[in-house]
């Protein structure tokens, strides 16, 4: 592998801590399998915002556009609340998000069998999940224009725009049907066709796209809101499901919640293939910065531990070793390590932060 260069943007709350722990792991890849990356470390967020009063200075930008991978923590905490909207912590994610045109967001729901308890459903709804959400991410409601809060009369009218082109839809659809074809080969898509035109050409588009591309892959259509009903009554029956900004925000949030903890899931956001091959890329959590638990050692790096597999697996053509990773995941939580978030179970007393870091690293030597 040519040297991969990786940004990494710890941003704000628990995002500094979990990120140490993946720094750990980065190390062992270069020391243990001669991976080496080329890591440099910026602000994102808050933190941005308290250096430089923007919550993304243009160089983290400029430097986000060239390297091969960006990972992320997390954004926001109450202590930016007050800020005006155009310099709040998640405008930074946005903006990234959105001048790296990173279109197609994979945010997988996995149920690990040491964690079936955790779930709120039954056991046997959860236990050996293995979902994945593709989010648009680039478009629609958070992004169309007219957008604003404006005069009407004597009232003031709060205006978004849902907004998609069938080019738009058509890149999602495919990212959605290639992913298939290496998993169960079965692609949900959800939308609002009964109420919003957008939600027409959504299903439309992602039928030509199947009917002309990949005719192989098993396609059905629902109603976002009727998805979100199957995803909490039936969740094994979906493989892939391939929805828009706003409902994949709502419905992956739901999936995540159905593995047990929002704490463990990692996600991925990928664009165009840049001039070396490897797509536009950023790694990061679901979970956000947490701020009630910031400092404290208490925080789950797994989520973003799993970001950076994800990031071996989809940027640096890595799957083995991602995979490695994972196994090492499954094996510290199959041992019965758990962070705060993961109590409940009986005479369990829980590890730190850096204590999980730690163990995961030694799943790794041990697996070597
Ligand atoms: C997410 C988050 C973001 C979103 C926020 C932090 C802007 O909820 O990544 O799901 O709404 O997309
Ligand atoms: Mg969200």
């Amino acid at each position: 592998m040519t040297t991969a260069s990786l940004l990494i943007l710890p941003g704000d709350g628990i995002g500094p801590e979990v990120m140490a722990e993946v720094r750990k792991i980065i190390g062992w890849f270069g020391d243990k399998r001669g991976i080496d990356f080329d890591v440099s470390e910026d602000l994102v967020g808050g933190a941005a915002y308290d250096a430089h009063g923007t919550p993304l200075h243009d160089d983290t930008m400029a430097k986000a556009q060239e390297v091969d991978a960006v990972l992320l923590g997390a954004v926001g905490g109450p202590k930016y609340d007050a800020l005006d909207f155009s310099v709040k912590p998640e405008r930074g994610l946005l903006r990234l998000r959105k001048e790296m045109d990173l279109f197609s967001n994979l945010r997988p729901a996995q149920c690990f069998d040491a964690l079936a308890d955790f779930s709120s459903l039954k056991k046997d709804v959860v236990a050996g999940l293995d979902i994945m959400i593709v989010r648009e991410l680039t478009s629609g409601v958070y992004f169309g224009e007219p957008r604003g809060i404006f005069e009407e009369g004597n009232e003031r009218v709060g205006i978004n725009t849902q907004r998609y082109t069938e080019s738009e839809i058509a890149r999602v659809a495919r990212s959605a049907f290639e992913l298939a074809r290496k998993r169960g080969n079965k692609v949900c898509s959800m939308e609002k066709a009964n109420v919003m035109e957008s939600g027409i050409l959504w299903r439309d588009v992602v039928q030509e796209i199947h009917d002309a591309e990949y005719p192989d892959v098993e396609l059905s259509h629902m109603y976002a809101d009727a998805g979100a009903m199957q995803l909490t009554r039936w969740p094994k029956q979906f493989d892939v499901i391939v929805t828009d900004n706003l409902f994949g925000d709502l419905l992956s949030d739901l999936a995540a919640m159905l593995t047990g903890s929002l704490g463990m899931l990692p996600s991925a956001s990928l664009g165009l293939p840049m001039a070396n091959g490897r797509p536009k890329a950023l790694y990061e959590p679901v979970h956000g910065s947490a701020p009630d638990i910031a400092g404290q050692g208490k925080a789950n790096p797994i989520a973003c531990i799993l970001s950076f597999a994800m990031a071996l697996r989809y940027s640096f053509d890595l799957g083995d070793e991602a995979t490695r990773l994972e196994n090492a995941v499954e094996k510290v939580l199959a041992d019965g390590l758990r962070t705060a978030d993961l109590l409940g179970e009986e005479g369990v007393t829980p590890v730190s932060t850096s204590e999980m870091g730690d163990a995961i690293v030694a799943a790794l030597d041990a697996g070597l």
